[in-house]
């Protein structure tokens, strides 16, 4: 058992069958010695991929990605949400519906931080059904910068979000945690 399933079984609490609460450590109350620990995970695993560049998108995902861009010794680009995106010319921009959310919105980066040359690791606090991730791809995709892989805090195994990442063609995905079911108000790892 690594350090994160401790701390979620110390600390998080289920909510339904479809979400964990974590936001005393996780994405409301911010651990730092939880998300330090997160960036050396993930900074270890994808020390080998000549990563340039960490990038997510706000608002919980930027607390795990800076400490995972702190270990690498690379920048953070955090893709930006907006419900009323005038188009325009220095922003890539895709939709993303947030099934969690209900509500769909605008990611958009600054084309001033994704060069050609650029290696993006991807990070984020959950993968549920991948939009948010899929997101990302997509403005990456506007590109010829790569992406090396996807490091994830806290993966839902019983939603599709690995499958939807999958099909398209994003395979190096790692979690530091799958949780298998929250039926019954039961949280089950994998
Ligand atoms: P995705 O993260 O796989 O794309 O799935 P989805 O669209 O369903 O996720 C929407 C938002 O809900 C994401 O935050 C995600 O981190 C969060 N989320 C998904 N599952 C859970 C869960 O079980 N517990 C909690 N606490 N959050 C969950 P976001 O849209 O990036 O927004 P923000 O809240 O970080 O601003």
């Amino acid at each position: 058992m690594n350090f994160l399933q401790e701390e979620i079984i110390k600390k998080a609490r289920v909510l339904n069958e479809d979400v964990l609460k974590v936001d005393s450590f996780l994405n409301h109350q911010v651990d730092p010695s939880i998300m330090s620990k997160i960036g050396k995970s993930f900074a270890e695993h994808f020390k080998d991929k000549a990563i340039t560049k960490v990038i997510t998108v706000e608002t919980s995902g930027i607390y795990p990605a800076l400490f995972t861009a702190q270990e690498l010794g690379v920048p953070l680009l955090v893709c930006k949400k907006s419900n009323s995106f005038v188009l325009s010319q220095d922003y890539y921009c895709t939709d993303v519906f947030s099934f969690t959310h209900g509500n769909l919105y605008h990611m958009i980066a600054s084309k001033k931080y994704i060069s050609d040359d650029d290696n993006f690791l991807i990070i984020d606090d959950f993968l549920a059904t991948g939009e948010a991730t899929k997101g990302i791809v997509t403005i990456i995709e506007h590109t010829n910068a790569k992406i090396a892989g996807v490091g994830i805090c806290i993966e839902k195994t019983f939603q599709n979000g690995r499958k939807e990442l999958n099909k398209i063609g994003m395979k190096n995905i790692y979690s530091l945690v799958k949780i298998k079911s929250l039926n019954n108000n039961t949280l089950t790892f994998e």
